[in-house]
This record gives structure tokens, C-alpha cells and sequence, in this order.
């Protein structure tokens, strides 16, 4: 408060009353952002925000019926339940993001979503090893390569797999099921070979029953996945890949409700009878087999972005 009799005198009132007006005003509200990638991001943002808003005629009703859709899924977001990378993926923003970041149909393998249910700390596992802790379906065999683009094998690559269950689910989605169930960690040997034993996998719904799932049901989409297992690859001077290993036999490879499939990624599970010669001991009836290479890419020099920490 002044102390003066005089009362201070009020800012003129900005003109930016108009649509065009708000949008150059927000924008520039960013202007002396000192961070240049930052500003880029922020009024870029604002104009195709405002832009949406205007092509579609947003009514009000609409905008907080968006506001409550945010809401909604930050309240069911936990540690185990990521609603906004649902929301991403089933936009089709995850897989847009993945395809302007990465090379497609080079020597490479290609790289795809890496959804909600990865979780750090899975145990490091032997060669050949099993990630079912219990019974979780037909066990699989997936065994290949890590190599470079030249075709040299890459000895040492770390391979982080996790796959759901014939129950649908993921050990992260399941109470009940041990911690690390379905997951694991291995590494691969001098002649760039891995081997694990999964569980043929079955295709699922994502999670459905908070707001992105009822946005699906609203636009008559169906919340299915194609069966495929994950796998992260890093290895030192490589680029990290994330991608699937997809059952070519599986339905909805032609309709995953979060576009992530590539067919170069889709594979033949192989059944092999319980009398095949290969069949290793502790595996009792029919089992599968896939084969999976992996090439890596070069690591590149980075260039800025905008991290967490920003
Ligand atoms: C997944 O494959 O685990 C997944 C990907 C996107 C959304 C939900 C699940
Ligand atoms: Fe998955």
C-alpha cells in the first residue's frame, strides 16, 4: 500500500483481448526464458495449444471436461501406475516421438514403445536362464546375437527383458506375484550370444479402467496389444535401443491400440513337439523357440535437450 493521499496509478491494461492477441502474449511471457531450448519448447507449445483450441472451437464445457481428464489421471498415477504415458501412447505421441528420434530401415534394429510396466532393479540373470518365477504359460526360448552394423559381434551388451503372463499381466500389475517375475537382466558373452527362457506370450489389454480407458471406449477404440516381449539393450558406445520381440501368429498386430508395432520386429515362435531332440531338461511338453538378433547403433554426440532436472 502506498503511504501517499495519492493513489498509485494503475498499469494501462495490456490489449490482449483478442485471440490472436492472448496467443502473441502467452508466447511472449516466455520471451526471456534464459534456457533457449526451454523457450523454444514453451511458446511453441502455447501457439499449437491455442491453435487446437481455435480450429476446433473449444467451448468451455469441452476445456474443463479436459481439465477433469488430466485430473482424473493424475490422481490414479502411482509408482506402478503411469496413466500419462498411457495417455501418450495411445495418441500415438510415444511412437511419433520414437519415430522422429530414430532412423527407419537402416541396418539397425528398430526401436519401438516402452510403455509402463518397465521397472528398474530386475535381477541379473545366468545365460539360458528362465524369468518365470512361477507357472506363467508355454515356455519360450528366445536366443540371438547383439552386433554392430557391420556384423561384429558386441560381447558384454546388457539386455533387460520383461514380458506379461498367460494371466495377462505383469509382475508389476500383480500383488501377488513375486517382485521379480517376468523380468530380468542378462548379459551377453564374447560372441555377442544371448539366450533366455520366457513364456510364449499372449497379447493383452493395457490398462483400462481409469480415464484413458474410458476415452477409448467413448471413441470406440479397443484397448488390445499384440503378444510381444520387451527388451532395453545398452552396451557401451552403442545407442540404448528399446524395442519388442512381436508373435507373429498373435491378432491385433494390425491393430495395436498403441501403434508401436514394426514389422520388422515380428517374429516366428517356433513350436517344438515334447519329444524334439533340443527339448532341455525341466521343460515337459510342448515348448517355442525364436530367434532374435539385435544390431546396435553407434553412439553420436548428444545435442541439448530438456531434461527433468530442467
Ligand atoms: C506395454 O507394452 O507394456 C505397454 C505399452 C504401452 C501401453 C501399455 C502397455
Ligand atoms: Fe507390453
Amino acid at each position: 500500500m502506498s503511504s501517499s493521499s495519492t493513489p498509485p496509478k494503475a498499469a494501462p491494461a495490456a490489449d490482449n483481448t483478442s485471440p490472436e492477441d492472448i496467443t502473441s502474449a502467452a508466447a511472449a511471457s516466455f520471451a526471456h526464458c534464459e534456457r533457449p531450448r526451454l523457450r523454444l519448447l514453451m511458446q511453441t507449445l502455447v501457439r499449437h495449444l491455442h491453435a487446437f483450441a481455435d480450429e476446433v472451437g473449444l467451448t468451455q464445457e469441452e476445456w474443463y471436461a479436459g481439465i477433469r481428464f488430466l485430473t482424473k489421471a493424475g490422481h490414479i498415477t502411482t509408482e506402478e501406475r503411469q496413466e500419462f504415458i498411457l495417455l501418450s501412447d495411445t495418441l500415438g505421441l510415444s511412437m511419433f516421438v520414437d519415430a522422429i528420434n530414430h532412423e527407419q530401415g537402416g541396418a539397425t534394429t528398430e526401436s519401438t514403445v516402452l510403455g509402463p510396466f518397465w521397472t528398474a532393479g530386475s535381477p541379473l540373470r545366468e545365460y539360458g536362464a528362465a524369468i518365470a518365477e512361477r507357472a506363467a504359460g508355454t515356455p519360450a526360448r528366445v536366443a540371438g546375437r547383439v552386433l554392430d552394423p557391420a556384423g561384429a559381434p558386441i560381447a558384454g551388451a546388457e539386455l533387460d527383458v520383461w514380458q506379461n503372463g498367460d494371466d495377462r499381466l505383469y509382475a508389476v500389475q500383480d500383488p501377488g506375484a513375486p517382485e521379480h517375475h517376468l523380468r530380468g537382466r542378462f548379459r551377453t558373452r564374447e560372441d555377442g550370444t544371448y539366450a533366455f527362457w520366457a513364456v510364449r506370450p499372449t497379447a493383452y489389454p493395457i490398462p483400462d479402467d481409469g480415464p484413458v480407458g474410458r476415452m477409448l471406449a467413448a471413441t470406440g477404440r479397443h484397448p488390445w496389444r499384440p503378444a510381444h516381449i520387451h527388451i532395453k539393450a545398452e552396451a557401451p558406445g552403442y545407442q540404448p535401443l528399446t524395442t519388442h520381440i512381436f508373435d507373429t501368429d498373435s491378432e491385433y498386430l494390425d491393430s495395436d491400440t498403441v501403434f508401436a508395432v514394426k514389422p520388422s520386429l515380428i517374429r516366428t515362435f517356433v513350436c517344438r513337439k515334447a519329444d524334439d531332440p533340443e527339448r532341455p531338461d525341466g521343460v515337459d511338453g510342448e515348448w517355442f523357440s525364436v530367434e532374435n538378433d539385435l544390431v546396435l547403433s553407434p553412439s553420436q554426440p548428444s545435442h541439448p535437450t530438456v531434461t527433468k532436472e530442467q
